[in-house]
C-alpha cells in the first residue's frame, strides 16, 4: 500500500461489535480476564490498550519498522531511549538539537553517568572524531532545530555502527511523510507526535518506533515499567490527525516555500534558513535524503530584539507560539522561547542569534502568508 493509503488504514478495524468505521476509544483502565489463563489480549492500560495499540500499528507502518511505543510526549519517548544505556556509555549528539532534548541530556541523564558530547554534526568527520570505545549512540536529528541543518543520515549511521554505536532519529520535523530514517541506516526513531503527526496543536505525545527485536523488547519494558504510554483518547486523537498527514504535508511545503522565497528576497531579511532554497548549503543532501522540504524555516531579522518585538506585533496570521506541525501558522522566538533551556553561550554555538525567528508554517494559503509577512515587514 501506499504511503497516504497506510495512513488512512492501518491499525483501523478494531471493533467488531458495531463495524465502525473508526477506532473507538477504549478509555477503560482495566480488562476482564475470561479465565486465569486468558484475556483478550489486554489487561492494564498503562501496559497496553487497543487504541494506543492501533496507534502503535499505524505508526510502526509509516516509519517502515517492526514495533513502536506511543507515549505521553515527545519528551517521554526520548527518556524511553535513554534507557537502553548504562552509566559510563558515552552519546554523541548535535549542537543545534531541540532545547528540551539539551536539557534532558545535559543535566538530567548526565547527572546519571552518561556522558554526552555535542558536535556540528552538518559535517560527519566531528561524528567520527568524537567517537570513543565509550560511545554506544549517535543521536539524530534532522533538519536540525530551529536552523534547519541537514545531518547525512546514512554517513552517520555507518560511523557510529563501524564504532559499535547505534543511531537513534528524532524525525519529529519532517514526519515519516517526507523522511524515513530507517531507509538510511537507522536503529530507532522518535518523534514529538505532538507536532506534525497529530498536526492540529490538540494533543502532546510521542512515539518510539524500532526495527529491531532486541529494542522493540527493551523500549515496550521501560515504556511500562516507567509509566510513559500515551492516554486512549490522546491516542485516538493522534491517530485520526495522522490520516491526513500526507494532504497536510503537502499544503504546509506550499506555503514554506513561499515564504521562504519571500523572505530571502527581502531587504529586512539577512539570512533565510530553509533546506528547500537552493543556496542553503546542504541543499542537495535534503533533495537526496527527504522527499520535500518540509515547513519549518527559520530567518534573522535585521535589527536585532528591538525589530523582533516590532514585527511580532504587526503579523496577524502568525501565532507568537512555540511548537509547531500544527493547521495554523507560529512564529518563536529561540533565544527566549524554544531554546531558553540551552544557555546564552550553548545558543550562539548553535547559531541562534538575538535576531533569529523560527516559522512553524502552517496550511493556510501561500498567498495570505506572505501577505501578511509583506505588511508587517513594510510598516
Ligand atoms: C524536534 C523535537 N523533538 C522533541 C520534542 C519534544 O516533544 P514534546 O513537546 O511533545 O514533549 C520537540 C518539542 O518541541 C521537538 O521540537
Amino acid at each position: 500500500m501506499q504511503f497516504e493509503t497506510r495512513c488512512v488504514h492501518t491499525g483501523v478495524d478494531k471493533d467488531g461489535t458495531f463495524n465502525s468505521a473508526t477506532t473507538p476509544i477504549y478509555p477503560s483502565s482495566t480488562f476482564r480476564w475470561d479465565d486465569l489463563q486468558t484475556h483478550r489480549g489486554f489487561d492494564y492500560t498503562r501496559s497496553g490498550n487497543p487504541t494506543r495499540r492501533a496507534l502503535e500499528e499505524n505508526l510502526t507502518a509509516l516509519e517502515g519498522g517492526i514495533d513502536s511505543r506511543a507515549t505521553c510526549t515527545g519528551m517521554s519517548a526520548i527518556t524511553a531511549t535513554m534507557h537502553l544505556f548504562q552509566p559510563g556509555d558515552q552519546i554523541i549528539a548535535g549542537h543545534d538539537i531541540y532545547g528540551g532534548t539539551y536539557r534532558l541530556f545535559d543535566s538530567l541523564f548526565r547527572q546519571m553517568g552518561i556522558d554526552f558530547v555535542f558536535v556540528r554534526m552538518s559535517d560527519p568527520e566531528n561524528v567520527r572524531k568524537a567517537m570513543t570505545p565509550k560511545t554506544k549512540c549517535v543521536w539524530i536529528e534532522t533538519p536540525s532545530n530551529p536552523l534547519l541543518n541537514i545531518v547525512d543520515m546514512a554517513a552517520i549511521c555507518k560511523i557510529a555502527k563501524a564504532g559499535g554505536a547505534i543511531t537513534i532519529a528524532d524525525n519529529t520535523f519532517l514526519s515519516p511523510y517526507l523522511q524515513r530514517p530507517f531507509e538510511h541506516g537507522v536503529d530507532i526513531v522518535v518523534h514529538s507526535t505532538t507536532k506534525y503527526l497529530n498536526g492540529h496543536s490538540d494533543v502532546v505525545g510521542g512515539c518510539v518506533v524500532t526495527n529491531k527485536k532486541e529494542h522493540a523488547d527493551r523500549i515496550s519494558y521501560v515504556v511500562n515499567a516507567l509509566g510513559l504510554a500515551c492516554s486512549p483518547f490522546d491516542a485516538w486523537l493522534v491517530l485520526r490527525g495522522v490520516k491526513t498527514l500526507g494532504p497536510r504535508m503537502e499544503a504546509h511545503q506550499r506555503g514554506a516555500m513561499a515564504l521562504a522565497k519571500f523572505l530571502d528576497s527581502h531587504d529586512r531579511v539577512s539570512h533565510v534558513y530553509y533546506p528547500g532554497l537552493p543556496d542553503h548549503p546542504q541543499h542537495d543532501l535534503a533533495k537526496r535524503q527527504q522527499s520535500g522540504f518540509g515547513a519549518m524555516l527559520s530567518f534573522e531579522l535585521k535589527g536585532g530584539r528591538p525589530a523582533v518585538e516590532k514585527l511580532l506585533k504587526k503579523l496577524t496570521l502568525f501565532q507568537l507560539a512555540e511548537s509547531l506541525g500544527g493547521v495554523e501558522s507560529l512564529i518563536e522566538y529561540p533565544d527566549s522561547m524554544s531554546h531558553a533551556s540551552m544557555n546564552e553561550a550553548a545558543r550562539r554555538e548553535a547559531g541562534i542569534t538575538d535576531s533569529t525567528l523560527r516559522v512553524s508554517v502552517g496550511i493556510e494559503h501561500p498567498d495570505d502568508l506572505v501577505a501578511d509577512f509583506g505588511k508587517a515587514l513594510a510598516e
